[in-house]
């Protein structure tokens, strides 16, 4: 049964996510199923668990950049308007907000797959003075669409894709993705971008597989996630939270791994696994200096600046739209 109140968003939210996770447990080879299904209302707030986790230190790093740069980030980007697509809990967002707060008054427009982010949004940044608020219960590149047509017309726009969000799309989807940012934007308005960098594979693992065991309970969320919604009877005990690192790739991949010989009724079918396939659920892209500046660079964005924390492990760049 499900706790989501019956609306016809919650309905084609249901649908979309039975289509998908459908699509993704029968076809041939690997199994998989869309990250973007985390973020329910528990999966949000697990995620929020992880940025404070001592071995997920990204969050840590952006924070530390903005804490840094943030006035200088304002001066070469005033916006009069701020779009932030994943906005979360906001709390490295007031740190940007602040300084540009300091020049104007600022219209904000947070879009998020989940409810329970965009909530938790609103409360960090209610009482921000000069900050008009606006959310938008959207995926990313709808959300964008909308808030461009709602923007200020007179002051330039900021978009905000922080965290490592965009290293969970693959190498063509990235591009499609920033190709569709840049059309958006007008020239002269400005992209944030947080990119996770490539670090040793014992500190990555350790990073997406922490000794409390936060991210399995956020990647076996997806299971109970999917016998709350959909009607499923995933047995979470019999399948085991997996993290890989694809060293062709540079992807940190998450899977669910089934530990015995079991079938998982969904609708009016049984899906089977067998014992030690997997789910592939997620993959991480950790992205070098250069890569990350030729991907920006393909897809019409100029570099105004890039800063990278001191010990190398997470890059804030900021492009402008040409
Ligand atoms: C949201 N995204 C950038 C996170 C990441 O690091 O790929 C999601 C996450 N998955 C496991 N831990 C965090």
């Amino acid at each position: 049964m499900s706790l989501q109140p019956c609306t016809a968003a919650a309905t084609s939210t249901a649908t979309a996510f039975a289509s998908e996770a459908r699509a993704g447990l029968t076809r041939s080879g690997q199994k998989s199923l869309p990250p973007r299904y985390f973020y329910d209302a528990l999966g949000s707030t697990l995620f929020e668990a992880i940025t404070q986790l001592p071995e997920y230190g990204l969050s840590r790093a952006e924070r530390r950049l903005f804490q840094a740069h943030a006035a200088q980030l304002a001066e070469l980007a005033p916006a009069a308007s701020v779009i932030e697509l994943g906005s979360g809990s906001a709390a490295k967002t007031a740190l940007l907000l602040r300084a540009l707060l300091r020049q104007r008054t600022v219209s904000y427009c947070a879009i998020d797959v989940s409810a329970a982010a965009l909530e938790m949004t609103r409360q960090e940044l209610a009482g921000l003075p000069g900050l008009h608020v606006r959310t938008v219960e959207s995926e990313y590149l709808t959300g964008l669409d909308t808030a461009m047509q709602a923007r200020i017309a007179h002051g330039s726009t900021l978009v905000l894709l922080l965290g490592s969000s965009l290293g969970n799309l693959d190498f063509g989807a990235s591009v499609r993705f920033l190709r569709h940012v840049r059309g958006a934007l007008h020239p002269g308005d400005h992209l944030l971008l947080g990119a996770d960098l490539i670090k040793p594979e014992a500190q990555l693992l350790a990073a997406y597989d922490d000794a409390q065991g936060v991210t399995a309970a956020f990647n076996l969320n997806l299971l109970a996630r999917m016998n709350r919604e959909l009607g499923c009877d995933f047995r979470l005990t019999q399948f085991r939270h997996r993290v890989r690192f694809n060293r062709d790739t540079q992807d940190v991949e998450m899977h669910l791994e089934s530990l015995i010989d079991q079938s998982v009724h969904f609708a009016d079918f049984a899906i089977a696994f067998r014992a030690g396939e997997t789910i592939h659920t997620e993959s991480s892209h950790k992205y070098s200096l250069t890569e990350l500046d030729r991907l920006a660079g393909n897809c019409s964005f100029r570099s105004a600046a890039r800063w990278v924390d001191a010990e190398g492990q997470f890059a804030s760049y900021l492009g402008v739209a040409v």
